[in-house]
């Protein structure tokens, strides 16, 4: 069969691996349907891409960033032209259904929109001196090359929030998408070139982590990297990285708990638990994959929680009235396959789903069941470890403070979310939920770009997508200029 050919972008040009080597991008819907080909990248394309964007960096820092900001506008402009196509072409490569991809593409129009906005801010701080005729300011200024390393489950969404925002701050960049979703990246970058963003400036390079991921990290000329993903390869991501001194932003996993009190609107927690649960097919980081219930609720809310969970239509996403897509590849069906298997062996009572769909419209592709455990403790592994798949655990707990204490009792700190109607418990848990985000009478998902975006313990390394953004891809410089005409020594010569 004939499918299109894709190559690395460097410095302008369409190149593809030096060493020959491709993979495919493969629908996780349609096995028969072929996305594309792809460079599989390594150390020395990564070099021609880091040279590329090591030059374009030497003229991009120069353009004024309002200039820089008028190219994020356009590309918003074009994205939003070719919103439906750029939807299609997402949901063929990993599988999410057409609401869902659209809302994708959106969140980077959002970004393009509001980071362009930054291009007339970066504010830095004037301050006074302490000396006589002597005036003192930080300015922001451009970090370099940066690399970034992005996953597939928002494969343009994650790419925008990265590279919009360094971008706007006078860096260049390469990027290495993950591979199950190299082409979301290519049409993201496509709308910046069309948009008139010069050669160089943003440079791709598709791959495996460990060929092309690694060296574009350790690359003595890329100056910080932007990695979101598992928390196994983030780890590995910022010890390669701290060795060599480079700032690592860092976006991982999470375990993310919804918690529905007595007095919540029950209809309204039940239909955030199905989005936040199952959504995306329960792959984002910030998945609702504990549903914490309490005791007077519990029965009433799995009953029906369950029975919506069985009834939901998983398929093709680019078939109307399909609810949950595929997984993306065979790997995560494993990991949601194993997870079954240790919750039962754990003493988890599955209620739904809990094996792989592969009869009839599920045959070609990569499907798990909606999956519901009930009777989980807080302590089992299911309850505690990211499946990053369409699995949910329901816990009961008496009161609201133990229900704070379970949210609480794991490694991750991305969302989490509380139903109910009592406002002094609602700012209660703002207080003491640990995590980065909290949501009241709403999903775990749905973060909107220009609040900060990240998490605590496990999920992340202190630094914020969204709002914050531009502190990881800007540093200060602080200035002071002396306009006294003589030698004024700071901390010595204003000493009455
Ligand atoms: C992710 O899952 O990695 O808040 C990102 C949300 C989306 C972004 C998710 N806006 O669910």
């Amino acid at each position: 069969m004939s499918y299109p050919k894709y190559q690395n972008l460097i410095g302008g040009e369409k190149l593809s691996a030096r060493s020959g080597k491709t993979f495919l991008n493969v629908n996780p819907a349609d096995h028969s349907d072929i996305v594309g080909e792809f460079p599989a990248s390594e150390a020395e394309d990564v070099a021609l891409a880091v040279a590329a964007a090591k030059k374009a960096f030497t003229t991009w820092r120069l353009v004024p960033a309002p200039k820089r900001a008028e190219i994020l506008h356009r590309a918003g402009y074009l994205l939003s032209v070719r919103k439906e196509q750029y939807a299609r072409d997402m949901t063929r490569e990993m599988g999410k259904v057409l609401a869902e991809t659209r809302g994708d593409v959106q969140e980077a129009i959002d970004e393009a929109f509001y980071v362009a906005g930054e291009g007339r801010r970066l504010f830095g701080q004037t301050t006074p001196s302490e000396l006589q005729n002597k005036f003192a300011m930080s300015v922001r200024m451009p970090v370099g090359v940066v690399g970034l390393i992005t996953p597939w489950n928002f494969p343009m969404a994650i790419p925008s929030w990265k590279i919009f925002p360094a971008l706007v701050c006078g860096n260049t960049c390469v990027i290495k998408p993950a591979e199950d979703t190299p082409l979301s990246t290519y049409n993201l970058v496509q709308a910046l070139i069309d948009a008139g963003l010069p050669p160089g400036v943003v440079n791709i390079v598709s791959g495996f982590g460990p060929d092309a991921g690694a060296p574009l990290v350790e690359h003595p000329d890329v100056r910080a990297i932007s990695f979101t993903g598992s928390s196994e390869v983030g780890s590995l991501v910022a010890q390669r990285a701290a060795a060599l001194f480079k700032p690592v932003s860092l976006e991982m996993g999470g375990k993310n708990a919804q918690i529905v009190l007595d007095d919540a609107n029950l209809d309204l927690a039940l239909e955030g638990a199905l989005w936040g649960g199952f959504g995306t097919t329960g792959q984002r980081c910030t998945a609702t994959s504990r549903i914490l219930l309490q005791k007077g609720i519990a029965s009433r809310f799995t009953s029906r929680f369950v029975a919506r969970a069985k009834s939901l239509k998983v398929g093709n996403g680019l078939v109307d009235g399909t609810e949950v897509g595929p997984q993306v590849n065979a790997a995560q069906i494993e990991t949601s396959t194993k997870y079954t298997a240790i919750a039962q062996a754990e003493g988890a009572k599955l209620l739904a789903g809990g094996h792989p769909l592969a009869e009839g419209l599920h045959a070609k592709g990569t499907f798990f069941a909606p999956t519901v455990f009930g009777s989980v403790a807080p302590d089992m592994r299911i309850a505690r470890e990211e499946v990053f798949g369409p699995v949910v655990s329901l816990i009961e707990f008496s009161t609201f403070e133990e229900a704070i204490q379970i949210a609480n009792s794991i490694d991750y700190g991305l969302s989490t979310a509380l139903y109910t109607r009592d406002v002094n418990r609602a700012f209660s848990a703002i207080r003491d939920l640990e995590a980065g985000i909290t949501y009241i009478n709403a999903p775990t998902i749905g973060a909107e770009v220009h609040l900060p975006f990240g998490g605590v313990k496990q999920t992340g390394n202190g630094h914020r997508e969204g709002l914050g953004a531009i502190d990881f891809y800007t540093t200060w410089k602080s200035v002071y200029i002396d306009y006294s005409d003589k030698l004024q020594r700071a901390q010595i010569d204003n000493a009455e």
